[in-house]
Order: structure tokens, then C-alpha cells, then sequence
């Protein structure tokens, strides 16, 4: 037997006790005629003692013990006279009696400790010691937990978990693929999927009607703190469902995860917002509700007072920072220089300090009398003590996205953000449409599989970016962590959307003629949803990064570096696929 406890098993009540444990050397101290050792396993620390006095050829083996060495031990459970509050075997060491090298390790390229002195990238080449590492370790403990609660509840909720493929067709919607050649159908290619929304339309075709895969999904995008190209999704689809059906059983999903995993118990429904009005004070479709700050729009009262700035403008915005009219001078410019960051692309900030005599003072005081001021203090609701913060621009969307960030960015700095507080809310009626400057015709902001609203679809003809659609994302602190829709079950308005997406029939049916046909044999009403595993366990986990959470993670340029992919093949894999490459210098 290699071990009769783990690492984080013994206690006071099992002094006495002979024991065998196995595990990895944490760190060796000598202290006059003692060593100690802290043994370590997934499961906890134990501290190992070996006195030179009762046995020095034993001391002597264990002296030469490096870090990281495996080893297994056997001795005699004792009660510590120096106990370590710390550790929860910290009552206990272990009176050594024998040891065993199961193996050595070389010198790990960083310390196997909480806060490490290794760098980014070397922790990702040597992945399997960070690893070992507690934090990153209860990452994917907690990552399990929630998994097995997402399971017991959709089980609970009568969910079959059915697997999808992997290989399956490119479709031009969407991300970009990550494709893979076929060598038995040379020239050919499957996609790896982006996710398996048409598939899961299929099942309730099929009958299966209440769907679930805890899933890798695949998209060839640029990646950011909350992307990864290869991710997980909780993907779910139930039939016979309106949109409340779906948003009652995925909230009561996340209250439950709240519950089981963070021991808070939500009682309220959550919020629900239309979009229109996530970008009307938010500006933005996640906006993070865990603090105010929302847009006051100040065109009708800063309009017509000769600040060519502001004449110009489509839109006039602006937030009110609670007690942050003390910013100095150089704070404040250095937020203008923030939003002028080519990343956000404002051309400048107007402020104006509320003092404590009530009196505004702003930033464009030249323009505007206190009268003027004074309607705006108004407008914000303002006290004394309070920073307004003014953007504007030709463009309404763009302006308002970069007041969001003003607003976030004020939230950081005024510590509003806590990883510990959560707003939870749903976002709905967004647009079915959305258009894009790049392809120069309209997308769909969902997917081209979403229900448009019934009252909007006499517009789909008419007016197609005003029509709305049943579909609804869920946001926590500004996180999406999921979405979905109500989905189209209809062939010949599939084949509409198709049409207005831009797609001839030949292309639609091309690419989408087995979904189509399908909905000809008695497709039921559906919908469901998808949540972002990998977001909800680094929200849970107070993580800035998805990729903490992930055991092998993607580095921000999409490459493994532990496992050196993407990598060339060899030219015999290239002939057996019959792939002749064209590399383009760049
Ligand atoms: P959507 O594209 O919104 O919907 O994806 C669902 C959820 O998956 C997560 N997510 C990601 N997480 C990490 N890295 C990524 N690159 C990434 N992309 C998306 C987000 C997101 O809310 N088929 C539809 C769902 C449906 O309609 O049922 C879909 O894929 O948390």
C-alpha cells in the first residue's frame, strides 16, 4: 500500500497512530538534530520530523532530499509541541521511522509555493508544476464542484447530457473556424465547432426535448481576459419553452450554483433589462450593476452656448462620481488621457466639481453660466462633493461605449467593483440585427437561428434593424456568462432570415438545407441557452482571467507553449492530405 492517509487527513484524534504517507517534498529545514519536512499531496501539508539522535542513518537520507522529490514515509502520528494554526494538520507532525525515494525531481524552474517567483510564461511551459501550486490547484477544485452541481441540477430538471461532434461542417456565420483536413476526402475540411447550436436544434427535432453538454466549443477570434479559443460551454436547449420558461429554469440554475458553491442564497428575481436601455445608461449590453453612475444624457441642457465641442455633437453624456470632486488636477488628466487612449478613442473630458457651497465649477466654465450649471447638477441629482465627467461625440453608440469604459474605470478607482458583491441581471429585446461596417450588410446579433419578437415581424420586410428578438444574455458584474434565444422552427422564416442575412436560397440551403429540411418534419417549438463554464468559475473564484481556471490554458497569441502548438506538420502528413502550403510574408 503507498499510502494509508493523505497529506490533509491527520488530526490530534489520530496521535498514536502509525501511518504511511506518500507525496512531494514542499521544503526541508534543519534545526540543531532534527529535520523537518513538509510533505505535500493535493490533499494538504503534513510536517514529517527526523531526529538524528534515534536514527542517523535516516536523518542522513532524508538531509538529501531536494524539493519536489517523491517520497513515501512511514512513522508514528505525535501531537506538535510548536502547533501551526495554519495548517489544519498543524496539531500533528510525523515522528519518521522509514523513507522511500519514489522519485527525484530536478530543481523546479520556480518555487512550488502560493505566491510563486515564477513569470507568466515559464508557469505555462511548466504547467503541470504550476499546477501544483494550491491556488491555481482549488481553481479546478472549484471548477469540478460547479460542474457536478450543473449536472445534479439539470438531471434534476429531467436533462439528457448527449454528445455532440467534434468534426463537423465550416459555417460562415459567426467567428472564424478552426478547421481540420480530411485525408479520406482529400481537399475537404471539417470545422471544429463553434458551438453546437444547430445540433442541439436537431435533438429536439428529434424528441429528446431537454438537452444539455458540458462542451468545448471552438472559435478562431482574438482573445482578451475573458476569451479563450478553445472554451466550455453549459449548452442547453429545451422544447416547448417561452422565453420565461427558459429564464425561470436558468436563473433557479444559477441560484442554485450561488447557493451550493458560494453559500449565497438569492432570493429575488433577478433584473431585467431591454438593451435599448443597457446602452441607454450603461452603454453597454453588460453593464456591471454592482454601482450606479448611470448616463445622464445633457444635450438638451449644454446645447446652443457657442463650446464648438459640444454644438457639434450627436450626443452629450455624463456620470456623476459620488464624492470624487477632490480628484486633483493631474487624476483628472490623467482620465482624459484614459479615454483618449486609442483603445477607447474620445477626443476629450469636460468635468465639472460640485463644491461644497453647491456652487459648479467646471472645466467649460467660460460657456456656461451657474444657471446652466446648476440644471445640470440637477439632471445628475448631484451633491456637494460630487465629479461629473462629460463626453460627446458624432456617433451615438460609439460615444456611449466609451462612457462605459469611463464609468468602469471610475468604479475601479473608486473601489465599487468588490469580487465579492454580485449583480446579477438579464439582459433582453436585443435587436435581431446588427449591422457590420466590415461585411457591409446586416448580421445577426445572436445568431441567425433566433425567434424575432411576433410584434416585429411584419417589420422583417420593412424595417429589419428595428425588429427585436426573444432573445436574452445573462450579466454578472459585467460579465456576460450566458445567453441564448427562442428559436426560429419554421422552415419557410428560416429561410426568410437566410434571405435577409444576405444569403441566396442555393447558399442558405447549401449551408443550412439539413436544419431547414428538418423543421418540414415537425420541429416543436424550442429554445435554450448556453452558459460560459469557464466565466462562472473565475467569476466564483474572484479570477481576472478564464485562463486561471483552465488546466491548459492558450496564451494570449492562441499558442500552448507548454505543448509548442500550433505547430508545421511534416511534409509527409502535408502529402498524405494532399495540402500544398502558400505562405504569405506578412
Ligand atoms: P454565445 O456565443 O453567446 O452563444 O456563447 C455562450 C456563452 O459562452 C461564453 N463564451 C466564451 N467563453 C470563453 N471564451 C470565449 N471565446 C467565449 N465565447 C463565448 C460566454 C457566452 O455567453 N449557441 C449559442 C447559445 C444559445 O443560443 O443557446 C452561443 O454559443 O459566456
Amino acid at each position: 500500500m503507498y499510502r494509508t492517509d493523505t497529506c490533509g487527513d491527520l488530526r490530534l484524534s489520530d496521535a498514536g497512530r502509525e501511518v504511511t504517507l506518500a507525496g512531494w517534498v514542499q521544503r526541508l529545514r534543519k534545526m540543531g538534530g532534527m529535520t523537518f519536512v513538509d510533505l505535500r499531496d493535493r490533499y494538504g501539508i503534513t510536517q514529517v520530523v527526523f531526529n538524528n539522535e534515534v536514527d542517523a542513518e535516516l536523518c542522513d537520507r532524508a538531509n538529501k532530499l531536494g524539493r519536489e522529490f517523491v517520497i513515501q514515509i512511514i512513522g508514528t502520528v505525535a501531537e506538535r509541541s510548536a502547533k501551526n494554526a495554519n495548517l489544519p494538520t498543524g496539531d500533528i507532525e510525523i515522528i519518521a521511522k522509514d523513507l522511500k525515494v519514489l522519485n527525484s525531481s530536478l530543481v523546479p524552474p520556480f518555487t512550488i509555493e502560493d505566491d510563486t517567483d515564477g513569470g507568466d510564461d515559464l508557469r505555462m511551459k511548466y504547467r503541470y508544476l504550476d499546477l501544483r501550486r494550491a491556488p491555481v490547484r482549488s481553481n479546478l477544485e472549484l471548477r469540478h464542484r460547479m460542474t457536478m452541481e450543473v449536472r445534479r441540477y439539470l438531471d434534476s430538471k429531467g436533462f439528457l447530457e448527449i454528445e455532440t461532434p467534434m468534426l463537423v461542417g465550416s459555417t460562415p456565420e459567426g467567428a472564424r473556424d478552426f478547421v481540420v483536413p480530411s485525408r479520406m476526402n482529400p481537399g475537404q475540411f471539417y470545422a471544429l465547432p463553434q458551438s453546437p447550436q444547430t445540433l442541439k436544434q436537431l435533438l429536439m427535432v428529434s424528441g429528446m426535448d431537454r438537452y444539455f453538454q458540458i462542451v468545448k466549443c471552438f472559435r478562431d477570434e482574438d482573445l482578451r481576459a475573458d476569451r479563450q479559443p478553445e472554451f466550455t460551454q453549459i449548452d442547453c436547449e429545451m422544447s416547448f419553452v417561452e422565453q420565461d420558461d427558459v429564464i425561470g429554469l436558468f436563473e433557479g440554475m444559477a441560484k442554485h450554483l450561488f447557493k451550493t458553491i458560494r453559500g449565497v442564497e438569492l432570493t429575488e428575481p433577478f433584473q431585467c433589462m431591454p438593451w435599448a436601455d443597457a446602452m441607454k445608461y450603461y452603454g453597454s449590453d453588460k453593464p456591471d450593476l454592482r454601482f450606479g453612475m448611470t448616463f445622464v444624457e445633457l444635450m438638451d441642457i449644454l446645447k446652443g452656448y457657442g463650446f464648438a465641442v459640444f454644438e457639434n455633437a450627436a450626443y452629450i453624456g455624463g456620470i456623476c462620481a459620488k464624492g470624487a470632486a477632490t480628484y486633483t488636477r493631474k487624476q483628472l488628466d490623467q482620465l482624459t488621457d484614459f479615454v483618449k487612449r486609442p483603445q477607447i478613442g474620445a477626443k476629450g473630458m469636460v468635468y465639472a466639481r460640485v463644491e461644497a457651497d453647491g456652487n459648479v465649477k467646471s472645466s467649460v466654465d467660460k460657456f456656461y453660466s451657474q444657471e446652466v450649471l446648476q440644471q445640470m447638477k440637477e439632471a445628475f441629482a448631484a451633491e456637494p462633493g460630487d465629479l461629473i465627467l462629460i463626453l460627446s461625440g458624432d456617433d451615438v453608440m460609439k460615444t456611449r461605449k466609451q462612457l462605459c469604459e469611463l464609468r468602469l474605470e471610475m468604479g475601479n478607482q473608486l473601489g465599487l467593483r468588490d469580487k465579492n458583491k454580485f449583480a446579477c441581471l438579464w439582459v433582453v429585446d436585443f435587436p435581431m440585427f446588427e449591422w457590420s461596417e466590415e461585411e457591409q450588410r446586416l448580421m445577426a446579433m445572436h445568431h441567425p437561428f433566433t425567434q424575432p419578437k411576433q410584434e416585429d415581424i411584419s417589420k422583417l420586410d420593412t424595417n429589419p434593424a428595428e425588429v427585436r428578438a426573444d432573445a436574452y444574455d445573462m450579466v454578472i458584474n459585467g460579465v456576460e456568462v450566458g445567453g441564448g434565444s427562442i428559436r426560429i422552427h419554421d422552415s419557410q422564416l428560416q429561410a426568410k432570415m437566410f434571405e435577409i442575412l444576405g444569403f441566396t436560397p442555393e447558399k442558405a440551403q447549401e449551408q443550412f438545407g439539413f436544419l431547414m429540411n428538418a423543421f418540414k418534419y415537425g420541429a416543436p417549438p424550442h429554445g435554450g441557452l448556453a452558459y460560459g463554464l469557464d466565466r462562472w468559475v473565475s467569476l466564483f473564484a474572484g479570477l481576472d482571467s478564464i485562463r486561471d481556471c483552465i488546466a491548459f490554458p492558450k496564451n494570449n497569441s492562441g499558442r500552448d507553449v507548454m505543448l509548442d502548438a500550433p505547430a508545421a506538420l511534416d511534409q509527409k502528413q502535408l502529402d498524405e492530405l494532399q495540402i500544398a502550403l502558400n505562405l504569405i510574408e506578412k
